[in-house]
């Protein structure tokens, strides 16, 4: 079978994991997709066995076929990764998280639920049942003031409330069903003198909407505490982000639990105490090489924890 995703940073990655697992242990995967990174975990860390979550039933078993010859050193759960308390304890020995946010390639090009603005697909967007409204759904009920919140604050798109406008004005002759009118109508909403060479100007949007439907950035806010919490002394926590809305939770997540007293009285009363360390001051980027051999890679930015 050919799989689709190439996954991001492996060489960085391993720099950060090897340490910990000599130490054998788990590792869950936290975004397992087509399984190219536990793939990866698994053929060169022979001692550690994986824990993978992914939301979404269907890529979940091409990574069940792909990874079957591991037997029991990899254990799948289909779930959000905000419920990773409901799987793992802290008596588990989990040595390492990884999350590597967003979507697969295989959702881009392969599951025909309108991720990209290339294909003409429906507008789905789900990732799971969870998610009751689909990006179709929200493109021709929601009103003109959520659309302009959703695709400003979600897309960071300074085009919103004009994009919004246009939806809602295209939504009154006629529904708009697929991915390609969606896309057809924002690059009509914005002027062309303001459209960015090799950026599809639809890019944000769909982005914006994706987020939306899957209620992503709150599963992040979720988890990275409840993470920090299951590591065992001395496991790390990676976690690589594609765009700054991402990035911006983990480095927030990750400082919070760095910090030690949060009540700044004179005599601490919170009685905080630092519970990681944080590895990457900076996130740390792609090499230029694979950036020209994986154009998704350009966006990624991974920051380390080891918890204390
Ligand atoms: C970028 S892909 C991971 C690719 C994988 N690391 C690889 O190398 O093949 C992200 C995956 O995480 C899944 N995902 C996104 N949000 C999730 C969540 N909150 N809980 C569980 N899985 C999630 C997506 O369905 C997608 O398959």
């Amino acid at each position: 079978m050919e799989y689709s995703h190439v996954p991001v940073m492996w060489n960085e990655l391993r720099f950060f994991l090897e340490p910990v697992a000599v130490k054998g242990g788990v590792f869950v995967d936290c975004t397992l997709g087509e399984g190219g990174h536990s793939r990866l975990m698994l053929d060169e860390f022979p001692g550690v066995n994986i824990v993978a979550f992914e939301r979404d039933p269907e890529i979940l078993k091409i990574a069940q076929e792909r990874l079957s010859s591991y037997g029991g050193r990899i254990t799948f759960i289909n779930a959000n990764f905000k419920t990773v308390e409901d799987y793992l304890s802290r008596k588990m020995d989990v040595h390492a998280f990884l999350y590597d946010f967003g979507i697969s390639s295989f959702h881009f090009e392969r599951s025909g639920r309108g991720f990209s603005f290339r294909d003409d697909e429906p507008l789905d967007m789900r990732l799971d049942g969870e998610s009751k409204m689909s990006a179709g759904d929200i493109i021709n009920h929601a009103s003109e003031m959520e659309l302009t919140e959703i695709i400003a604050d979600y897309g960071q798109e300074r085009w919103a409330k004009r994009i919004a406008q246009f939806i809602c004005r295209a939504r009154r002759d006629t529904s708009i069903k697929t991915s390609r009118e969606l896309a057809e109508l924002v690059l009509r909403a914005i002027p062309a003198r303001y459209h960015v060479r090799n950026i599809h100007p639809a890019t944000r949007v769909f982005q914006a909407l994706r987020i939306a439907v899957n209620d992503e950035l709150s599963a992040i806010t979720k988890s990275l505490p409840a993470a920090i919490g299951i590591l065992a002394p001395g496991g790390r926590i990676c976690a690589i982000s594609f765009h700054s809305l991402e990035d911006r939770i983990v480095k927030n997540e990750f400082r919070r639990a760095a910090r030690g007293c949060t009540c700044r009285e004179e005599q601490c009363r919170c009685k905080g105490v630092p519970r990681i360390s944080i590895l990457t001051k900076k996130p740390v980027v792609p090499g230029e090489e694979e950036i020209r051999n994986n154009k998704r890679a350009r966006s990624a930015r991974l920051r380390v924890a080891e918890k204390l």
